[in-house]
């Protein structure tokens, strides 16, 4: 074989690689090969390329960036209009719409099937293949006519430049004009605002701002550079196939290598469709993106047809929204917390209101620098923002609306909890109680000891701790596990089975991870997830205490800050004489040992329990995978129970599941046992 016959072939080779690389990676969600894999196989194609420029052709991988910039968008004519949803802001509304449909439907006793998607929030892109190939792509506009962004769209790798060809299916059809969203992932969003500030560059706003901004880009090599991926939900213009439901089509459309939202449901009824809603406003905040609501579809398309349209919108589907996450309001009086480290935090206390049905009363003004940002006064109207569990924040003050009577606030000068000097370091936003025995940080450090990511003592809040140092019972973490039920039994409004309950969960904490065990020291910088990293490494609490700054600095991840931090708490004598009250009463924390390796038929006859959720699939896709497999799935873990499979923001099981000892597995883990059983 001759040189020239060798490199084409090869790059052949190469080109079907990444193509199922990013076929596995953005619509199955389930990758084969590590990013570094991706990335040398994706060099070896530039680089046989660049020698032989004759075998380059447009939809290689490597020509996402084939367009020079232009000077204005052409318009994008839309074959089949592109409608907006209606909206449903309570669940009576959901109900009228299905009562609408039913009585449409000329069955108003049946139950109607609806699929549920998530409504992202992003931009509405449609896309054309023809004979499988992508052709072009246009923005939504008024719904009739957008903006031709081919050459952008071309540059997204989740939007493949060939429809795949699956084993078992129908293949890709003659022409489809598929419709999704574009839309940005929260954490590639705080990334790349964080670049943008570093290089002195406005950030956006949120990630809804980011996508339509990356994708309306003139010249397509910078949209190139922004993380951009993209969820598909429907169709237009359809030629060479049929669809029978949107649930049909949805999986048709992953087939294809078309990314569609792994967490879309099929409900039997309008009842299960409210139902899901309910977990996804609880799920909201631990989502990879940012969402709105949920739409509700007809699954049937012959029935979508049938029920019809109006001008703008579907009767078929609905937009379930969320509460909105935000209100107005006043600021009654500006308070001071102290928190564990010394600093003061201003919170506003306010006139309450709901947002996003929860009664909000104080809302966090984070420190000196952002109440002078924000030109806040006392009695001010100011908006209030609540984004799931996170602390109400003010996000903004309306002037217009001032009397005149408003008061300019200041920091205190001496700390409201200990009496002592408040200081502001040169270099720093906070103001600072210097009294290391101040109460309220003893308070806090205290909790955050107790904390769920930390030791896990269940019952031991902020209100306890509190009425324990107040009373004197305790005065620093190690005198914890001294309380004895006697002392506690006196206590007004403290019962014998709380005392108990609490004293058993002190005892129970006694035995945990190296990782959980350092993060709840509180060390500066070592949040849980560089406690992990520490205890990872070094396997030994002995091991972390006697690391010098240089060991320390060899773990990738652990930069100077972190490595001089962990460094000087064990320098400090207060802190070492702290620490070995804890060993001493019995604190052991160790590092767990590595998991098993898999043996085949893994799965037969284990009894199974998920908590989080999963990225890659829905639960009751796992389940069914597993039943699958012998395995059995139940709710509630106990000593019968061989492993937990934790998605992302696993609940209180978790910590059931490390008591109890049981095999715990994440996601990856789990997906990879999948594939060798
Ligand atoms: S279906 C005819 N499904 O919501 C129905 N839209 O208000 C067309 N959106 O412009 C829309 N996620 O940008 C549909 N799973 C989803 C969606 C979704 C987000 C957006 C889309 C559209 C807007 C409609």
């Amino acid at each position: 074989m001759d040189e020239k016959q060798e490199a084409s072939e090869r790059i052949e080779e190469l080109r079907r690689q990444i193509d199922h690389h990013n076929y596995r990676y953005y619509a199955l969600d389930r990758p084969e090969v590590s990013d570094a894999e991706y990335d040398r196989l994706f060099a070896e194609l530039v680089r046989l390329e660049n020698d032989n420029p004759e075998l380059i052709t447009p939809d290689s991988p490597t020509q996402r960036v084939g367009f020079a910039p232009i000077e204005k968008f052409l318009p994008f004519h839309h074959e089949v209009p592109l409608l907006s949803l209606e909206n449903a802001m309570q669940e009576t509304d959901v109900l009228e719409f299905d009562r609408r449909v039913r009585k449409l439907l000329g069955h108003d006793a049946e139950d109607v099937e609806y699929v549920t998607e998530q409504k992202m929030d992003g931009l509405a892109v449609e896309m054309v293949y023809e004979d499988g190939n992508f052709v072009g792509a246009g923005t939504r506009g008024d719904g009739f006519t957008g903006e031709d962004v081919t050459a952008n769209v071309k540059t997204i790798r989740a939007v493949p430049l060939k429809l795949h060809t699956p084993e078992t299916g129908p293949p890709p059809p003659r022409r489809i004009a598929v419709r999704g969203e574009v839309f940005m992932e929260k954490s590639d969003f705080e990334a790349l605002n964080e670049t943008r500030r570093n290089a002195g560059e406005p950030v956006f706003a949120n990630p809804r701002n980011a996508a339509a901004g990356s994708l309306r880009q003139l010249d397509p090599s910078i949209t190139a550079g922004r993380p951009l991926r993209a969820y598909f939900y429907g169709f237009g213009t359809l030629e060479g196939h049929e669809f029978q439901t949107q649930w049909e089509l949805l999986n048709q459309l992953r087939m294809w290598g078309l990314p569609t939202n792994p967490r879309s449901v099929l409900c039997a009824n309008i009842g299960e469709a409210i139902s899901y809603f309910e977990k996804l406003t609880a799920q909201r905040e631990s989502l990879p993106y940012e969402i709105d609501g949920m739409v509700i579809k007809i699954n049937r398309l012959d029935w979508q047809r049938s029920v019809g349209e109006k001008s703008r919108s579907p009767r078929w589907a609905i937009a379930y929204k969320f509460n909105p996450d935000e209100a107005q309001t006043h600021v009654l009086d500006i308070g001071v917390q102290v928190g564990r480290t010394g600093i003061l935090t201003p919170v506003a206390l306010l006139n309450p209101i709901l947002v996003g049905g929860v009664t909000v009363k104080r809302a966090t003004l984070h420190n000196m620098d952002e109440i002078e940002r924000k030109g806040l006064r006392i009695g001010d109207a100011v908006i209030v923002h609540r984004a799931g569990d996170v602390i109400p924040e003010v996000s903004e003050v309306i002037e217009s609306l001032r009397t005149g009577q408003e008061k300019p606030f200041h920091m205190p000068t001496a700390c409201p909890s200990c009496g002592e000097a408040v200081v502001r370091l040169p270099e720093e936003a906070f103001h600072r109680c210097v009294n290391r025995n101040c109460p309220a940080q003893v308070k806090g450090s205290i909790v955050h000891y107790a904390s769920r990511d930390a030791m896990n003592i269940d019952g031991l809040g902020h209100k306890i701790v509190s009425r324990f140092i107040d009373e004197g019972i305790i005065s620093a973490v190690p005198d914890l596990y001294r309380l004895r039920a006697e002392g506690l039994e006196n206590l007004p409004g403290f019962g014998a089975k709380s005392a108990q309950n609490l004293l058993a969960a002190i005892e129970g904490s006694k035995a945990t991870t190296l990782a959980r065990f350092l993060y709840a020291l509180g060390i500066s910088h070592v949040g849980s997830h560089m406690a992990e990293l520490l205890a990872g490494h070094f396997g030994s609490f002995d091991a972390v205490r006697a690391a010098g700054v240089e060991d320390l600095k060899k773990i990738s991840g652990v930069g100077d800050k972190v490595a001089f931090a962990v460094h000087s708490y064990f320098e400090n004598p207060a802190n070492r004489e702290l620490v070995d009250r804890l060993l001493e009463a019995g604190v052991k924390a160790e590092e767990p040992a590595p998991a098993r390796p898999v043996e085949p038929g893994f799965w037969l006859g284990k009894t199974v329990v998920f908590t989080g959720a999963l990225s890659s699939m829905t639960r009751q896709e796992a389940s069914a995978l597993l039943a699958s497999r012998g395995a059995r799935i139940t709710d509630n873990i106990s000593g019968k129970t061989d492993v937990v499979v934790a998605g992302a923001d696993p609940g209180s099981k978790l910590a059931k599941a490390e008591k109890l000892g049981v095999r715990i597995m994440n996601e990856a883990e789990f997906t990879g046992m999948l594939d060798e059983s």
